[in-house]
C-alpha cells in the first residue's frame, strides 16, 4: 500500500492542548494565550458528546477538568454548555466553556493558526470517533490552505478517519517504546509521520523515520536544550507546554 505524499507544511513548535497549561486545557482561552505568544500550530483533544459532537476534552471525564463529574460521552452538548471548564484552573479562567471543534476551526482558521486534531476516543468509540473527526474536520477545513493534521493512539480511529476522509493527513502516536514493525503500521494506515512521547525518542529512531520520508514530531517537550537537539536531530516539530520558554520567535532553535 502506498502513502500520501510525505510533506510537512506545519511550525516547528506545537503548543500542547492549545497551550492549556497557563490556561485551561483545550478551551478557547488557552488558544488565545497561545496565539498571544506567537504559535501558529495548536494540538487539541477532540472526543464525542453523548449527541455526536465533536467537543474539545482530553479525559473520557470531566472530573479533572471542570466542576462538575462523569463521562463526556454521557452528557448532550447542552449539557456540557452548562458546565465550568475554567474555574478548576484559575479564578482568572471561570465560566469558560468546553468547545466544539467548530468553535476552534472557526478560531484557528481566521488566525492563521495549524491545527493537529488528537482523535481521543472514550473507549468502545473508537470507529465511530475517528470517522465523526474526519468528516467534521473535512467540512471544516474545506477551503483552508493547509489540512489539519489527524493523530491518535487509537489504529482503529485512524482507520476510520482514512476511510471517511483520506485526504486528510494522519499521524500515529506511541505512547510507550516503538514497536519494531512501526514502519508496517505507517503504512497501512497511509499515515504522512508519527508522533512519538519525548521519553521515548532518540538519535537513532528519528534517523530512520526520516529515511524512511516520514515526519516526526515528539510530544511533550517542555526542555529548551531537548527540543533544540530533537530539531536538529531533523525531527520536524516538537509539542509543548511551555508557551514562554519556547515561544516562536524569541526560541532559538539553532
Ligand atoms: O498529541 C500529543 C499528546 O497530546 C498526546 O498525549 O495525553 O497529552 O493527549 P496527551
Ligand atoms: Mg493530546
Amino acid at each position: 500500500m502506498t502513502k500520501l505524499p510525505s510533506s510537512w507544511p506545519y511550525p516547528r513548535l506545537i503548543a500542547h492542548r492549545g497551550a492549556g497549561r497557563q490556561a485551561p486545557e483545550n478551551t478557547l482561552a488557552a488558544f488565545r494565550l497561545g496565539a498571544s505568544r506567537g504559535f501558529l500550530m495548536m494540538e487539541y483533544d477532540v472526543k464525542l458528546s453523548k449527541d455526536g459532537i465533536a467537543i474539545l476534552l482530553h479525559d473520557d471525564t470531566v472530573d479533572r477538568t471542570s466542576d462538575t463529574t462523569g463521562l463526556a460521552s454521557d452528557k448532550t452538548l447542552a449539557e456540557l454548555a452548562c458546565i465550568d471548564f475554567g474555574a478548576w484552573h484559575s479564578s482568572a479562567y471561570a465560566g469558560e466553556a468546553i468547545p466544539t471543534l467548530y468553535n476552534i476551526a472557526a478560531f484557528t482558521l481566521a488566525n492563521g493558526i495549524r491545527s493537529n486534531i488528537e482523535i481521543k476516543p472514550v473507549t468502545g468509540l473508537e470507529a465511530e470517533t475517528g470517522k465523526q473527526v474526519a468528516r467534521i474536520a473535512q467540512q471544516l477545513w474545506a477551503h483552508a490552505d493547509v489540512p489539519p493534521l489527524l493523530s491518535s493512539f487509537s489504529e482503529e480511529a485512524l482507520e476510520a478517519a482514512l476511510q471517511e476522509a483520506p485526504m486528510l493527513p494522519r499521524a500515529l502516536l506511541i505512547e510507550d517504546e516503538v514497536p519494531a514493525n512501526w514502519q508496517q503500521r505507517l503504512e497501512q494506515l497511509q499515515c504522512i509521520g508519527i508522533n512519538l512521547n519525548n521519553r521515548h525518542v532518540t538519535r537513532e529512531l528519528i534517523s530512520a523515520m526520516r529515511a524512511a520520508d516520514y515526519n516526526v514530531a515528539v510530544w511533550t517537550v517542555n526542555d529548551a536544550a531537548r527540543a533544540r537537539d530533537l530539531l536538529n536531530w531533523g525531527c520536524n516539530a516538537v509539542i509543548t507546554d511551555e508557551i514562554n520558554i519556547m515561544a516562536p520567535g524569541s526560541f532559538d532553535i539553532a
